[in-house]
């Protein structure tokens, strides 16, 4: 067989504009899951049992259950109870961001337990509320530690969005799929888009790389 240079030449801006969308996909979903995972982090370290009950739930269940079917209830099941069509953007971040709070909590509370408790003992004898010494004193400790992880958690979530190509949504995974539904050039575009995919990735992991030596200290904390 002989590779057609010209057809990835021509769905070359094609494709990017879909790789600039699944970075899309990824940022959102990604902050959100931030967001989502620092508090379901701290509420699975809670005394009151009932918050950690609800955390654990939260985690267990996303966990334990595939992407691709969250999608699925997000985007099929969950607007037979709304009663309206739910767009294909909104979808896929909603159940992107969803999931990727669950990995992020997780990783949050292993970045929280893992600084010494001295310090949350030390922060409370001085006076302050539990809500400032986690603030001021174990969050950013623990950030620097969970950096490393968060970038495995963005590198996942960036090939992970490829999932959401089963709704219809048009990021990277789906645009290569249209484009060979058209010139039938399914060796060209495949190879192409996991070249793509590489790039990305591999560019996000230099820039982890980066974070990680730049807030390097020699505290052992
Ligand atoms: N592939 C796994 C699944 O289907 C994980 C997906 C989400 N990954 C992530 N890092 N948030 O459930």
């Amino acid at each position: 067989m002989n590779f057609d240079l010209d057809l990835v030449v021509r769905s070359f801006p094609l494709l990017l504009t879909g790789a600039g969308i699944t970075i899309q996909i990824t940022v959102l979903s990604v902050s959100f899951g931030l967001l989502i995972g620092m508090f379901v982090g701290i509420a699975r370290l809670s005394s009151c049992w009932p918050v950690k009950l609800l955390a654990r739930a939260y985690v267990d269940f996303i966990r334990g259950t595939p992407l691709l079917v969250q999608i699925f209830i997000i985007y099929f099941a969950l607007p037979m109870i709304v009663g309206t069509r739910i767009d294909p953007f909104i979808a896929a971040i909603t159940a992107c961001s969803i999931n990727s709070g669950a990995y992020v909590a997780e990783i949050f509370r292993a970045g929280i337990q893992s600084i010494d408790r001295g310090q949350m003992e030390a922060g409370r004898s001085l006076g302050m509320t539990w809500g400032q010494t986690m603030r001021y004193i174990i969050m950013p400790q623990a950030f620097k530690r969970i950096i490393p992880p968060l970038g495995n958690e963005f590198i996942a979530m960036l090939k992970d969005s490829s999932l959401v190509s089963v709704i219809g949504f048009e990021e990277l995974t789906r645009r290569g799929q249209l484009i060979i539904a058209r010139t039938y050039g399914s060796f060209e575009i495949w190879l192409s888009v996991a070249f793509i995919y590489l790039i990305m990735t591999f560019t996000i992991s230099r820039l982890v790389d980066y974070l990680e030596r730049r807030y390097k200290t020699d505290d052992k904390h």
